[in-house]
């Protein structure tokens, strides 16, 4: 776990107007030795980022990056009463959070690299630095365990409205439970850690956000599966800052309203975006298999499937794959 330091803050601010810059003039304005400006380079490269260094002009940043920017997004976040923490790497901003559950503040992290990223089924979450957004929010829900299958599916929706002004929206959609589709490629997943009911009778429930925004090598990356992200679409960088800044406000507008209303208040929505339904699936669970045409959800934020004998089943969680499309 390591928080940003000043110095790679001012590094790369001096780096990313794209220009050569050598050692002593960057050692210079940092008032640190050309060595030591060696050194956080290296620290640089090893976290992927592409520094071109060329003897006797000095060194270049291949693709401008701009960090997180705690100030800006205390500034712009709506709920003041957020703690928010950013960090230059972590494990995993979801395990993270864990440190906390019983302390009542409600808190968010960010990182810029998660060295062991994790996603749904004990997947790895792919996350180089300063590229994407590595999000949590730690929350306190006055519910039962047993009422929070639908949270993934609210946090979703919050995903889905957080990036709509910045795609084509008519290509958005949700595959349940969590995933994030844009053109039929995941560009964002959820992972809800739900950690049990605390003292005051409110379960703690850690709510975390992977947005693919500014990755673009394919070289090594490791995810084999259909993924985007919002520079492969626009063609552009994109400020994590402000996108983090338009998705912590959704995601705490969503939970209020979860927590108000219940899944029932987001149904309409999920109905427009839904990308199973109508279409034959495959569930995958420890134990079992089932095929089924996917109809929709219930009020609980199961999956229901239409079996062969056209009796309509509710399942909470497995692995999907598409048989046939409609
Ligand atoms: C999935 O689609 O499998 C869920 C991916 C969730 C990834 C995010 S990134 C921030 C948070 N920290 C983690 O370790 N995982 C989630």
């Amino acid at each position: 776990m390591r928080r940003l330091s000043t110095n790679i803050k001012k590094l790369l601010n001096i780096l990313n107007d794209g220009k050569y810059h050598d050692g002593t003039s960057i050692g210079n304005q940092l008032k640190i030795t050309r060595s030591a400006v060696w050194k956080m380079i290296t620290k640089l490269k090893n976290y992927g980022i592409e520094i071109r260094s060329e003897k006797g002009t000095g060194y270049i940043l291949q693709t401008p990056l701009n960090l997180l920017n705690k100030e800006f997004l205390k500034q712009n976040i709506n709920y003041k009463d957020l703690d928010i923490e950013t960090f230059e790497t972590l494990p995993s901003t979801n395990d993270y959070l864990k440190n906390f559950v019983s302390q009542k503040k409600l808190r968010i992290c960010l990182a810029e690299l998660q060295t062991h990223g994790r996603g749904r089924l004990s997947r790895q979450w792919f996350s180089p630095f300063g590229q994407n957004i590595y999000f949590s929010l730690l929350f306190h829900l006055h519910k039962d365990v047993s009422e929070l299958a639908g949270l993934a599916l609210v946090a979703g929706l919050g995903v889905i409205k957080t990036l709509t002004p910045f795609v084509n929206p008519s290509l958005l959609r949700i595959k349940w439970p969590n995933d994030i589709l844009y053109d039929q490629k995941k560009i964002a997943g959820i992972l809800i850690d739900v950690q049990g009911e605390t003292k005051n009778g409110r379960c703690a429930v850690i709510v975390g956000i992977g947005i693919n925004v500014n990755m673009q090598l394919e070289k090594k990356n490791p995810i084999n599966k259909n993924w985007t992200s919002l520079a492969r679409i626009t063609n552009k960088l994109s400020d994590r800052n402000v996108i983090c800044v338009h998705l912590t406000n959704q995601l705490m507008k969503n939970l209020l309203d979860f927590e108000m209303h219940g899944l029932n208040f987001f149904l309409q929505d999920w109905n427009s975006l839904d990308f199973l339904f109508g279409k034959i699936i495959k569930l995958e669970s420890v134990d079992k298999q089932t095929e089924g045409r996917a109809q929709g959800i219930d009020q609980y934020g199961r999956l229901l499937l239409e079996l062969a004998d056209k009796s309509l089943c509710a399942f909470s969680s497995g692995e999907i794959s598409i048989k046939e499309w409609r």
